[in-house]
Parts: C-alpha cells; structure tokens; sequence
C-alpha cells in the first residue's frame, strides 16, 4: 500500500510533492529545469532562481546532460536520430515529402518538403519557417533552406497558377477576419519574384493534403534522399561547429541548466 492509500484525497500540495518525488526518481535524482520560454507558453513569467530551485531539493545537483526522460539520442546524432527520437509529429512531414515524390518532383523539393516543418515538430510554432530554415541551413542547399524559411509567408496566399487556394483549414483555425501580420505580407512580396519561389510554392501545394492520420508513410523512403542531399556531419549534429549547432544540442539537451 503506498503512503496516501487512505481515502483521503490528496491536498493541492501533496499532490505537488508526489510529482516532484516522481519526476526526481526518474531523472536520477537530478532537478531538471525549464526555460523561461516553456513558463511562458502556460502564460506566466514566473522565474524561480537556482539558488532556491536548489534549495528546495536539498543536496541534489542540477541536469547538465542528457533528461533521462526523453528517448537516449546516439554520441554523433544523424538527422534520422532526430526524426525518430525528438521530432514529435514525423507523419505530416513524410505524407509532404511522399506527395512531391508521387509527383515526379526533384530531390530538392522533395527534401524541403521533409523538412518544411522541422520548427513545429522539434521546436516552436511561432515563425516555425524562420526557426526550421535556420535549423538546417549549413546541411541543405540554399534553395532547400529559403524555401523552408519562406513557405510560412507562401502558405496565406493564392497562386492560382499551380491551384493553390487560401487554405480552408487556415479559415477554421484563424477565423475569417484573420490577416497576416505585415512583415510575412512583406516576406510574401519579396519572395514572389525570387528564383526559388516555387520551391517554396510547391511545399505548400504539397503541405495542403498532408493532414491525413491513416496515411501509410515510412522514414525508409527517404533515406537516400536525405544521404544524398543532407550534409551529414561526421562529429553528429550538435557538434560540428556550424551556426546552428547550438540548436541541435538545445533539441537534444532541452532541459539542460545552462
Ligand atoms: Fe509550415
Ligand atoms: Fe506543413
């Protein structure tokens, strides 16, 4: 029988305790932190300093490595390692990626496709486009990474020459009234008359059908694509050195003190 069998229910506090002993024991008894931005995304600024955090879990140290809590990633990361192990909705980047295969497109767009949404599935919603061309910018080529960047902006805006409405899912989830902030409509102007604007363009004609749970998709499809048109870096991603090495480690490591 565990402390709190009676029927008492638990107190607010208790209940606090009980998850903290929980969350302790699988983190090796190591206290695990979380950035200003996760307090931010529940609507708080609330900040409790290492000094107290540490404090209030006497004789414990603070995570500086890897949170046991999360899938062990290999000592040199591939960006498969990513996909498989960090990236939490795999399945609406490979239907993108299967659709521009089907249709005949070249490797290129394929990959931007894969990779259009790496900023929402490993990172952050907000500017996802920016977040994920950054991600990836010293492995792809130009074209791949620009047209990831620029596809947030493409995405609110017609081109009736390749079919391409304003999504009605985008009607549903902002409302009718809804318009694009100006620095995308300016971002949208920009990229129109750009060399690879329809990479970027044809990851949202493809991105538009790949919101179907049951679709049968598979990584394995796609590891050629990405051997031949992902600079694999031999140290891993994370510790190659590049300007956004940090960011791999940051997806790695989320919960890391400093
Ligand atoms: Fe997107
Ligand atoms: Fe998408």
């Amino acid at each position: 029988m565990g402390p709190h069998a009676a029927s008492r229910p638990l107190t607010l506090s208790e209940q606090a305790d009980e998850l903290e002993e929980k969350m302790m024991n699988e983190l090796n008894d190591k206290i695990a932190t979380k950035s200003a931005l996760f307090a931010m995304a529940d609507g708080s600024l609330d900040y409790v300093g290492g000094a107290e955090l540490q404090a209030r879990n006497p004789g414990k140290y603070f995570l500086m490595g890897a949170d046991p809590r999360l899938p062990k990633m290999p000592d040199k990361p591939t960006l498969i390692d990513f996909f498989k192990h960090r990236f939490v909705s795999m399945n609406h980047l490979l239907q993108s990626a299967t659709l521009a295969l089907k249709a005949g497109h070249e490797e290129k767009v394929v990959l931007a496709c894969l990779l259009h949404d790496v900023g929402v599935a490993g990172f952050i919603r907000c500017d996802h486009g920016y977040w994920g061309a950054q991600l990836i910018e010293p492995y792809v080529a130009e074209e791949v990474s620009w047209a990831v960047r620029v596809h947030q902006a493409l995405r609110f805006f017609p081109d009736e020459s390749v079919g391409y409405k304003y999504p009605d899912m985008y009607l549903k989830y902002f409302g009718p009234d809804y318009q694009p902030e100006p620095y995308i409509v300016e971002e949208y102007k920009r990229a129109r008359g750009h060399k690879y604007y329809m990479t970027a363009r044809l990851i949202c004609v493809n991105d538009i059908y790949s919101f179907d749970p049951d679709a049968k998709v598979n990584l394995d499809d796609f590891v050629d694509i990405i051997g031949r048109n992902f600079k694999q870096p031999k140290e891993g991603l994370g510790f190659d050195n590049t300007p956004s090495s940090h960011m791999w480690r940051t997806l790695m490591w989320p919960t890391r003190f400093l």
